[in-house]
């Protein structure tokens, strides 16, 4: 064969490869269907390898080695909300109905005549988008991500009939964000199951939406027929006095309203609303879970602001969990990040109202023995929406009595001692430093959604890296990248899938100093209270500084001492010391930034005293964080301003020797205003 005709049949040959290479990769990234093997797919991308290292003359334009960078970009963008998207505290019986309507009454210190009017309206099983029209024309839909930025899917939902792409009408504002839910109706999503094989049909409505959703093919998305509902305002520069009034709009706008809204102001109204809804559950076309309620009146919404990530002005009632029974074939223990030990059920599977169900938490200890839980009893299980599934009581015990279960002295995982603290039900691994199982739930919980957000590196990645030892510590994961020839090699890893997890890890090095300590894992450091520390402290290294000072942890409003406890006992141990900084080596962590305008009361330390008359005293002390103030409980020389109410305390006597500023009600919403 003479050279030309041989480098002709090497171009064809690495036309073919790349063509397969392309196919299959859409297929296994974008479509989630992969047709053929990781190993058989490996070995294309190993004999085009070869073929360009002995004919480096011969690279192709549309090398897969070229093009592979190029379909990484290809993922969604992802962009930031103009207002937080946030989720509802729930609500399970008419009593909890009951409790929100008195918190949001003393908080507005209103007395129960008077009235507040609540919007009613069904809580749709499905996910939230949120779309942004710009001068009326949509410019992008959001998912909600982590609630500061979702990716934008824009060109998945280009053929929902429901969403228009321009809102035509006279009074269109500049800029507004319309959210909403997606779903699919039941009916769509039985006909979609029915045409797709059996491991690729979905589990449940609300998943076939998410998987249409998220598909990186909007040919796919095409044909699923996802609906919209419009349920709420984010951002908007054109002003409304009330959600009856936004409604109106939308209306106008031809975007989709639920038609079962009800706007009621007492309790039996609302109450009466649940029942009639739960009794058309099952006709309504679309899975619902409970029903919503939110006040109408957006002047009160603003004053009532939020607790942690829910709204104080709404809340969802959610339908009774549904129920079934099934067998306990074994139970096993499952060690968390912080060293709890959580017995857990493993099941006969079980379809709970469309989901199939196969595990379920035990909680602890003192609840298998109370329930006398035995391997083999048939159990009563119930699933509520997200929440894991729960064994409820035993209906028929087995017949073998003799399979007591008793609490293990020591950890499954590590065979460390376990103890269980005074004060709790729960049993603890007391192993810090080695536990196989607390180290894989820390590494888990730091790449999480909350946590870096390192997209497709979960529980599965995280066990396969540290069971080859790639990682054995969070900071670890930055330094993967020597590991790249052996992980490329990996059953179920490639080219691709490598490159793809290193721009993850990069896209994840820039965070928000509140992510940042949320985390690291610590027991007890939640979202919320990692921001309040956030606030508390502005940037790292101030926060690294200072987060030893007990006495200055005890003044932080909303920090207890179980937490102080904890974040004490972690910033001792010197490994922490030591992953934290190796941490700050690979990650940008950005100063606190305050959303606030400046007041008169931005970074003053103030405190109130006595009983406030017109405005309630969480009302109050809601408003001064809003403005920026750090409230104490002691007053000291660092006190600002005492705020004082009727008969106020000892606080007065000890400010005024210290001589304080001190403020009546009346300065004090004088001021707020300044
Ligand atoms: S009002 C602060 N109304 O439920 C959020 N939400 O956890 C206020 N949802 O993310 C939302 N149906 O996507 C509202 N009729 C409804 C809803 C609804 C479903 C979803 C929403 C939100 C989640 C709350």
């Amino acid at each position: 064969m003479n050279l030309q005709n041989k480098e002709s049949k090497i171009v064809t040959k690495l036309k073919e490869l790349a063509q397969k290479i392309k196919k299959h990769n859409i297929l296994y990234h974008q479509k989630d269907s992969p047709k053929i093997t990781d190993g058989e797919f490996d070995k294309l991308i190993k004999e085009n390898n070869e073929l360009e290292k002995k004919y480096p003359h011969l690279i192709l334009k549309e090398s897969p080695n070229n093009s592979l960078g190029a379909e990484l970009s290809n993922k969604f963008e992802k962009i930031e909300h103009k207002v937080k998207m946030l989720s509802l505290a729930n609500a399970f019986n008419k009593k909890d109905l009951e409790d929100f309507i008195d918190r949001i009454n003393k908080f507005l210190n209103k007395n129960s005549s008077s009235k507040i009017y609540f919007i009613s309206e069904p809580k749709i099983d499905g996910l939230s988008l949120n779309l942004y029209y710009q001068k009326g024309k949509l410019a992008s839909a959001t998912t909600r991500g982590d609630g500061s930025k979702g990716e934008n899917v824009i060109n998945n939902i280009i053929n929902v009939k429901d969403i228009p792409k321009k809102l035509i009408s006279s009074n269109v504002p500049k800029e507004i964000e319309i959210r909403g839910e997606i779903y699919l109706e039941k009916k769509d999503f039985f006909n979609l199951n029915s045409k797709l094989s059996e491991n690729e049909k979905f589990s449940n409505p609300r998943n076939a939406a998410a998987g249409s959703l998220r598909q990186l093919d909007p040919n796919i998305t095409k044909n699923r027929p996802l609906r919209f509902i419009a349920h709420g305002l984010g951002y908007s520069d054109k002003k409304y006095l009330s959600i009856e009034n936004f409604y109106d709009d939308l209306k106008l706008w031809k975007i989709p309203l639920n038609k079962m809204i009800e706007k009621v102001d007492t309790i039996n109204l609302m109450y009466n609303f649940y029942k009639k809804i739960e009794n058309l559950r099952s006709k309504i076309n679309y899975d619902i879970d409970g029903i919503v309620y939110k006040v109408n009146d957006y002047n009160i919404q603003n004053r009532l602001g939020f607790v942690g990530k829910n709204p104080r002005w709404a809340v969802a009632l959610k339908f009774s969990a549904e129920k079934t029974s099934t067998k306990i074939l074994e139970i096993d223990f499952q060690i968390g990040r912080t060293g709890a030990i959580t017995p857990v059920a493993r099941l006969e599977t079980v379809n709970i109202g469309g989901v199939l169900v196969s595990n379920a938490s035990l909680h602890n200890f003192d609840e298998i023995e109370k329930k006398d839980i035995r391997i083999n009893d048939l159990v009563e299980i119930q699933r509520a929406g997200d929440v894991i599934p729960q064994v409820i009581k035993v209906i028929k015990k087995s017949k073998n009595r003799n399979n007591k279960i008793t609490f293990p002295k020591h950890c499954p995982t590590c065979g460390s001692p376990t103890i269980k603290e005074d004060d709790e039900a729960i049993l603890r691994c007391t192993n810090l430093n080695d536990c196989k199982d607390q180290i894989i739930g820390q590494l888990i919980h730091f790449s999480s959604k909350k946590g870096l957000n390192i997209d497709g590196f979960g529980e599965k990645q995280i066990k396969q890296f540290y069971e080859l030892k790639f990682i054995k510590k969070i900071e670890d994961i930055f330094l993967l990248q020597k590991y790249e020839n052996k992980i490329i090699d990996l059953n179920g890893w490639g080219n691709l899938s490598f490159k793809n997890l290193i721009i993850a890890i990069n896209n994840s090095k820039n965070i928000d100093l509140d992510k940042f300590i949320f985390s690291l894992g610590i027991r007890y450091i939640g979202e919320t209270i990692s921001k309040l520390l956030a606030k508390e402290f502005l940037n790292i290294n101030n926060f690294l500084q200072k987060i030893n000072d007990k006495d200055r942890l005890l003044l932080i409003d909303g920090l207890g001492p179980k937490a102080i406890n904890s974040l004490l006992n972690f910033f001792k141990r010197e490994n922490n010391l030591i992953t934290v900084n190796e941490l700050m080596k690979n990650i940008k962590i950005n100063d606190f930034k305050r959303i606030n305008k400046l007041s008169f009361f931005t970074n003053k330390n103030i405190i109130f005293t006595g009983t406030l008359k017109k405005m309630s005293r969480e009302e109050s002390k809601y408003l001064a964080q809003q403005l920026g103030a750090k409230i104490t409980s002691s007053v000291s020389k660092n006190t600002d301003f005492l705020i004082v109410g009727e008969k106020p305390g000892s606080k007065l006597k000890k400010a005024k020797e210290l001589k304080i500023n001190i403020l009546t009600e009346e300065d004090w919403i004088k001021k707020t205003n300044q």
